[in-house]
């Protein structure tokens, strides 16, 4: 499985690029105005910083100005992938661009006919948001077993980017079903590798090597 930052914070995205394990970026509007600074300046920056794709939002809702919008997107850097809503204007746009050979990544998705439909318009990416349906009392992993359930039926290419992950948990259960990429936040993407026994384990292989009294170098 894929691990996404889902942050435009570029210290995070530096910080989590130093491990070795990332492998892309998803911003939007809200993670942009939390980061601060020049929209533009800010994609362009992360692009720099990581290989794989950036998800970077219109906010135009119409066909007509998704896509201009995507232009000046696009032109920012090869690693750019459009980010767009799943609503009609959006579908098509998504068409309009992987006919070209763009990457897009639908956005908002809380259901499987509207994951149905951007893989159909051949998005490179659906986003499922599992966190925002755990809100409303709804089971957000649901969605991403009848989504992967319906991408297997039709061997669909379009890969299943589990978004608004809040907890570890969301992790370990997106890698259970076999989702494609997980988008996580720096401070949950942080805390995968803590576990209370490796911290009590490695305190006492330590303590008995001090007992040994030797050096390995
Ligand atoms: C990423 O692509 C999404 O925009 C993000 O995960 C949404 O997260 P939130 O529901 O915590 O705002």
């Amino acid at each position: 499985m894929k691990f996404f930052a889902d942050t435009a914070v570029l210290d995070e995205i530096r910080d989590l690029n130093s491990k070795g394990l990332l492998d892309g970026v998803t911003t939007n509007p809200s993670l942009i105005k939390k980061a601060g600074g020049d929209f533009i300046a800010t994609i362009k920056a992360i692009c720099d910083e990581v290989d794989g794709p950036v998800s970077a939002e219109v906010v135009a809702t119409d066909y007509d100005g998704m896509m201009a919008e995507a232009e000046k997107l696009i032109a920012i850097a090869d690693n750019i992938c459009i980010k767009l809503p799943i609503t009609w204007e959006g579908i098509k746009a998504c068409k309009s661009l992987s006919d070209r050979g763009v990457p897009v990544n639908m956005t908002l998705c809380f259901s499987a006919n509207q994951a149905l439909l951007a893989a159909k318009a051949g998005a490179a990416y659906v986003s499922p948001f599992v966190g925002r349906l755990d809100d409303i009392d709804q089971d957000g992993m649901v969605l991403i077993e009848e989504i992967r359930a319906v991408f297997d039926n039709y061997d669909f290419s379009t890969e299943i980017l589990v978004a608004s992950i809040r907890n570890a948990d969301h992790v370990t259960q997106s890698a259970i079903i076999g989702a494609d990429v997980a988008t996580i936040p720096a401070n949950v993407l942080n805390e995968l590798v803590n576990h209370p026994l490796t911290d009590k384990g490695l305190a006492a292989f330590l303590k008995d090597w001090a007992e040994v009294g030797e050096s390995i170098l």
